[in-house]
């Protein structure tokens, strides 16, 4: 047992090559709040977060998860978090402040996704109009679009979810909450970890091509990005939202097993999947995880779990981005050999 060293999903950077439809879905759409620009990219956050971004929209080539940024628990613990890092082999370096928080290590982890963690950030202060009645929220409630309360997790493609899953958990202190396995061959679809008492803020899911199982041999794709409603009929009304501004839902509205989550998932203009997510249980206790699932019991699809997903959810998924950022020079060894 590790004391706790992430505090929470900070942000994730989504690159998009549509930014302007991007910044329209994101912000009048699903009902983010442009908190600032700099650059190529637009920062936004939903109403109910404190800090200054949780979605950083990047202008690129095409759509992909640039990196997720991951807060402390405190200044210690970034500290520990980072030298941890250092001794796994996964570390990138130390980067200067950026827009909305301070100096972050970067690293990639077992399946080449770039992160980041960093303690100082940049508190969202909202100008006079949106000065909230709740003390405990950081603006006014507006309800435009969807209009969601926060960013709730990511989930990457991995070759092996399972692998990283242990990584997380060891590295990181994460929790690895939930596993599911494929009924009739010894393959781990997917697993979850999560720095809160939610059952993930972070997924991994196999990176399989097609129905045979060949992995891609990419390192560091993703599959989605996520956002919290309070409520479930919040995500019905979303899908209405969404059919009268051209969106289509890919997936759902339906029932995750894992997690016990409401969901729907679409395609954002520059490609990015999203989903919409509310409800699903708290778990306190640190020692009754990892759940065990297998596909048939409905572990993605729980109302329909012969259906399991529609073939772009689990086929399609998106690059990272070449280059500085942190696409890995290498191909997986074990990608090769399936
Ligand atoms: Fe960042
Ligand atoms: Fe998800």
């Amino acid at each position: 047992m590790v004391n706790r060293l992430i505090s929470q999903l900070g942000h994730v950077e989504v690159i998009s090559p549509k930014p302007e439809e991007s910044l329209l879905f994101y912000r009048d759409v699903l009902g983010l709040e442009v908190s600032g620009r700099a650059n190529q990219s637009v920062y936004l956050r939903g109403w109910g977060e404190f800090f200054h971004h949780s979605l950083q929209l990047t202008e690129g080539p095409q759509p992909a998860v640039a990196h997720a940024g991951w807060r402390t628990e405190g200044p210690q613990e970034l500290e520990e978090t980072v030298a941890r890092l250092e001794r796994s082999g996964a570390g990138i370096g130390w980067r200067d402040s950026e827009v909305g928080h301070g100096p972050a290590f970067r690293y990639r982890t077992p399946g080449g996704h770039v992160q980041e963690v960093f303690w100082e950030v940049e508190r969202y202060r909202p100008p006079a109009e949106l000065a909230p009645l709740y003390p405990n929220r950081p603006q006014r409630y507006v309800p435009r679009g969807a209009a969601v309360r926060r960013i709730d997790h990511v989930t990457f493609n991995t070759d092996d979810p399972l692998r990283d899953a242990h990584w997380y958990r060891d590295v990181l202190g994460y929790r690895h909450t939930e596993t599911i396995r494929f009924d009739h061959v010894p393959v781990v679809l997917g697993a979850f970890v999560s720095t809160t008492p939610m059952s993930h803020d972070l997924g991994l899911i196999r990176d399989a091509l097609d129905r045979t199982g060949r992995l891609s041999g990419v390192p560091g794709r993703s599959n989605h990005i996520a956002f919290w409603l309070d409520q479930r009929e919040d995500v019905l009304r979303a899908c209405e939202v969404y059919r009268e501004n051209g969106i289509e839902v890919e997936f759902g509205p339906g029932r995750h097993g894992v997690g016990e989550n409401f969901f729907i998932y679409c395609r954002e203009p520059g490609g990015m999947r999203v989903e919409l997510f509310s409800n699903g249980y708290m778990q306190f206790a640190p020692d009754v995880y990892p759940f065990e699932w297998q596909v048939s019991k409905g572990a993605l699809n729980f109302w329909s779990p012969s259906q399991m997903a529609p073939e772009p959810f689990l086929f399609e998924a998106f690059p990272p981005v070449p280059g500085e950022r942190g696409s890995p020079p290498v191909t997986h060894a074990a990608a090769a050999a399936h």
